[in-house]
């Protein structure tokens, strides 16, 4: 079986703007911006230790509240908790209307030990309920299927991963694409399952990850297809 090859569409170097300053959002700021890209990591406060935080980030990346940064940037990514995402994002449509959403969460509840024990949107996906109340956006799912240290650095795992890709937009799934490219991912890697409907089947995966975690600990690992 030959995965369908997704051709590359590269809209020059954009400005990304990412939502959530946390290990998903600060590890793909730095991967971004050193691929050339202009980076506003948007923050939910500016208190001491998120200053701290910052104070350890590479200086090219500009930091902004929320808002701003999903005002400022061409394209947007979705690094904040899933379970809250929805109501959060809602707020921000404005802001959002005309751009490319990429979200990168998983919408869980916790288990009694703190990792993921339950979909907060059993037969849908948050990227669905994402389109739905975003219509002007175009919604790309992507990359929830891994350790985030696996997003920027496909090529460290023994086993080539699978990064899926879910979205309405071919266009919109093109230029992910060509960010998935600039983070190390080769064609081959990348899984396109086609319209956002299909991100249930790839948020569904998620169920995995805390048993795969109390067995094995924070071990870099993706979810991937073998072929
Ligand atoms: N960690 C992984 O390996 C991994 C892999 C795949 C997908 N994901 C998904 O990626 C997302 C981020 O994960 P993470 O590990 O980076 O989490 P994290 O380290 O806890 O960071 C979460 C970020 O979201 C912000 N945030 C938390 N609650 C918020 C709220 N109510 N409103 C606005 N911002 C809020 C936090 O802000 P403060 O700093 O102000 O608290 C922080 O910047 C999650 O949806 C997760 O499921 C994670």
């Amino acid at each position: 079986m030959t995965s369908p090859r997704i051709p590359k569409e590269r809209p020059t170097m954009t400005t990304i703007g990412i939502l959530g300053t946390g290990r998903v959002g600060s590890n793909l700021a730095r991967a971004l911006a050193a691929a050339g890209h202009t980076v506003i990591l948007g923050r939910r406060a500016a208190d001491e230790e998120t200053e701290a935080r910052e104070a350890g980030v590479d200086q090219s990346i500009r930091f902004a509240d929320q808002r701003t940064a999903a005002r400022t940037a061409d394209i947007v990514i979705n690094a904040t908790p899933g379970d809250t995402t929805l109501e959060r994002l809602r707020g921000f449509q404005a802001e959002l209307a005309g751009k490319i959403l990429v979200d990168v969460s998983n919408a869980t509840r916790d288990a009694a030990d703190g990792l993921p024990g339950d979909l907060v949107y059993p037969g849908s996906s948050l990227a669905e309920q994402l389109q739905d109340a975003l219509p002007a956006t175009r919604v790309v799912k992507t990359l929830n299927t891994m350790l985030f240290m696996v997003m920027t650095a496909p090529e460290s795992l023994s086993t080539p991963p699978t990064a899926y890709l879910s979205g309405d937009d071919d266009d919109a799934k093109k230029v992910v694409a060509a960010l998935l490219d600039d983070l190390g991912w080769q064609p081959e890697w990348i899984e396109d399952l086609g319209g956002i409907i299909t991100a249930r089947a790839s948020e569904a995966l998620i169920l995995l990850v805390p048993h795969i975690l109390r067995r094995r600990g924070f071990q870099p690992f993706a979810v991937s297809l073998a072929r």
